[in-house]
């Protein structure tokens, strides 16, 4: 699984005001992890909120940001009955604990030292691994929510020895604001990382401050540090088969692992051949192909296709005029098979 962007709904650690107009903004651009705080939005608009980001198929958050226990233990029994998917941050997890019991929430407390508002991360990274690893030790907590950019300590340092401590999966929270703090993160092992002002302010850097322009950006960025991104758009068959007009020369149109997708075009008879050990698959996207055998012929029309298993001679046939053919073959198989013939083709151009 690759690195989770969760969007928070926040600024300077508040959910903001236009919350609801800036979710269908997220879910329209296709953001799947949402979240918010418990402060800044009455708590009717903030549970009406999570049935929004529940409703458009996200995972829903809730950042934890009042600090003192009897104002934790109110969140935590707001986030339960607010029903959201994750509780982010607080401090004082044996309060928490029983009041999560049994509602499925995910939780995710704060290692380290938390002060002030909005929030800085005290402390040296002995300190703060060593409650990372405490915290991670209750059953009932799923993961941390690191504020490592809110720390005066070397973050990328921080961020790698609180992951390489903990078999949970720790969330990097405030302040990232670029690509290269987002590969950082990655780098550190993390499971995932929040943004909220930084997008809601327009200073990702992207094309555009507009909110779906940023988080069109960010989606992108993470998706390319995850590696996510294909190279790879529709190839269309009639324009491929306009591009060339010998026949019985495959082209290459593409590569599936061990597979060749290939084009050719065929014209009259082939050669009787078996291919030893590749299994072939031959779809006729325009013509008529005679797929003879030794106890048979097989026709094969416009948008069919046909097997021919390793080992079993075959000879194909273009019935009338040029048969433009899609192969799908091991990339080792040659046209020829065990045939000795002059239309044996090893070194196969693109397409
Ligand atoms: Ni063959």
């Amino acid at each position: 699984m690759g690195l989770r962007f969760i969007f928070m709904l926040t600024r300077n650690d508040m959910t903001v005001e236009d919350a609801e107009q800036h979710l269908e903004t997220a879910l329209s651009a296709g953001v799947h992890h949402i979240g918010f705080k418990d402060v800044g939005l009455p708590f009717e608009r903030l549970k009406k909120l999570n049935a929004a980001i529940k409703a458009g198929g996200a995972t829903s958050y809730l950042e934890v940001v009042s600090l003192d226990r009897g104002s934790e233990i109110t969140s935590a029994k707001a986030a339960v009955e607010i029903g959201i998917d994750i509780l982010l941050g607080g401090t004082n997890v044996d309060a928490v604990l029983p009041i999560l019991d049994g509602s499925g929430i995910h939780y995710y407390p704060f290692p380290g030292r938390i002060e002030g508002h909005p929030s800085v991360l005290a402390g040296s990274i002995d300190e703060i691994v060593a409650s990372a690893e405490q915290l991670a030790a209750h059953e009932g907590v799923h993961g941390l929510d690191l504020l490592a950019f809110r720390s005066s300590e070397n973050v990328t340092g921080l961020m790698a020895a609180v992951c390489a401590a903990v078999d949970k999966p720790v969330i990097m929270a405030g302040s990232i604001g670029s690509k290269e703090r987002i590969e950082k993160v990655r780098k550190t092992g993390a499971a995932g990382f929040t943004i909220g002002t930084a997008a809601l302010d327009g200073d990702y850097p992207a094309d555009s401050p507009e909110l779906e322009t940023q988080l069109r950006a960010i989606q992108r960025d993470v998706a390319g540090v995850n590696n996510h991104i294909s190279p790879h758009g529709p190839k269309n068959l009639d324009r491929s088969f306009a591009t060339f007009h010998d026949t019985w020369s495959p082209r290459i149109a593409g590569r599936v692992n061990d597979m060749h997708v290939k084009l050719v075009k065929l014209e009259g008879t082939f050669t009787w051949h078996y291919h030893t050990d590749e299994d072939e698959l031959f779809f006729v996207h325009k013509g008529k192909l005679l797929m003879k055998f030794r106890d048979r012929d097989e026709t094969v029309n416009e948008g069919e296709f046909i097997i021919v298993p390793h080992g079993v001679e075959h000879c194909p046939v273009a019935v009338e005029g040029v048969c433009e053919v899609m192969l799908f073959e091991p990339v080792s198989t040659v046209n020829t098979g065990n045939a000795t013939d002059d239309r044996r083709v090893t070194d196969l151009a693109p397409v």
